[in-house]
């Protein structure tokens, strides 16, 4: 039998400070479990790499996780969700969420939608079949070369007008956000495009939160949140960032 201190572990994954947005997404659903943040900093934008590039660096990640056994993990990274959760859904028995553009809410309600992205997130398949299943015909999608990465190196020091140079001069009256990196400049965003936003990191935490389930039996001391590999006190101080002001 499990003592009464049993918590249930959820590791997240991205390739740097971008999925602290969406953990913190998931902490405002999921209370009783222990998160583990997974990233690789050092080798950010991954939004450069190739496949295979992106699968070794994503696999080794998740090997690490295995060993510790989680009750789920969560690819808090488009890049890594577009080009690999599939692969890695068949390697890894733990349940994996992905991330994806919230494509869907944003074309039902919309005339003229864009999906900002990574290279490889706008490259792929993954992404091209979301678009002709849920963007109602109204969907584009457009590459930002160098805003992850951008938003990765300045995010203490984030400027408004070299953030405006990166985006895409395009029309649009719904912005759907294709990266994790980007949540940190959504309101720069929605100001430049007049537009309203679409993340999927809320998505993510109802998927969460539905495969965790809750844990009511045992006692539930505070979370214990855990930065592992990467840029480790970068991390933190992000989170502990985002955070303020919130319960
Ligand atoms: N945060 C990631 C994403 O959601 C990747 C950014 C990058 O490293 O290029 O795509």
């Amino acid at each position: 039998m499990e003592s009464l201190n049993t918590r249930r572990t959820v590791c997240f994954f991205d390739s740097g400070i971008g999925g602290l947005n969406v953990m913190r997404e998931c902490a405002k659903l999921v209370k009783d479990a222990d998160f583990i943040y997974f990233a690789d900093n050092y080798r950010v934008p991954y939004g450069n790499l190739t496949e295979n590039e992106l699968f070794s660096l994503a696999d080794n990640a998740f090997d690490k996780m295995q060993k510790i056994n989680p009750a789920a993990a969560v690819i808090a990274c488009n890049t890594v969700t577009a080009v690999c959760a599939e692969k890695l859904r068949k390697r890894y028995s733990f349940p994996i969420i992905g991330i994806q553009p919230a494509v869907k809410p944003a074309a039902s309600f919309k005339k003229n939608c864009v999906v900002l992205a990574t290279p490889a997130t706008a490259q792929s398949q993954s992404l091209k079949n979301l678009v002709a299943l849920f963007g109602n015909g109204v969907t584009k999608i457009c590459v930002c070369p160098g805003l992850a990465d951008y938003v990765e190196r300045n995010i203490f020091n984030l400027r408004k007008n070299e953030i405006i140079s990166l985006l895409p001069k395009v029309k649009a009256d719904g912005v759907i956000l294709g990266c994790t990196h980007y949540s940190f400049v959504s309101e720069i965003i929605s100001d430049f495009y007049s537009s309203e936003i679409y993340d999927g990191k809320e998505g993510v935490a109802k998927r969460l939160a539905q495969i965790i389930g809750k844990n009511d039996h045992f006692l539930t001391p505070p979370r214990k949140i855990t930065f592992w590999e990467g840029d480790t006190a970068k991390n933190r101080a992000v989170y502990s960032l985002i955070c303020k002001g919130e319960s």
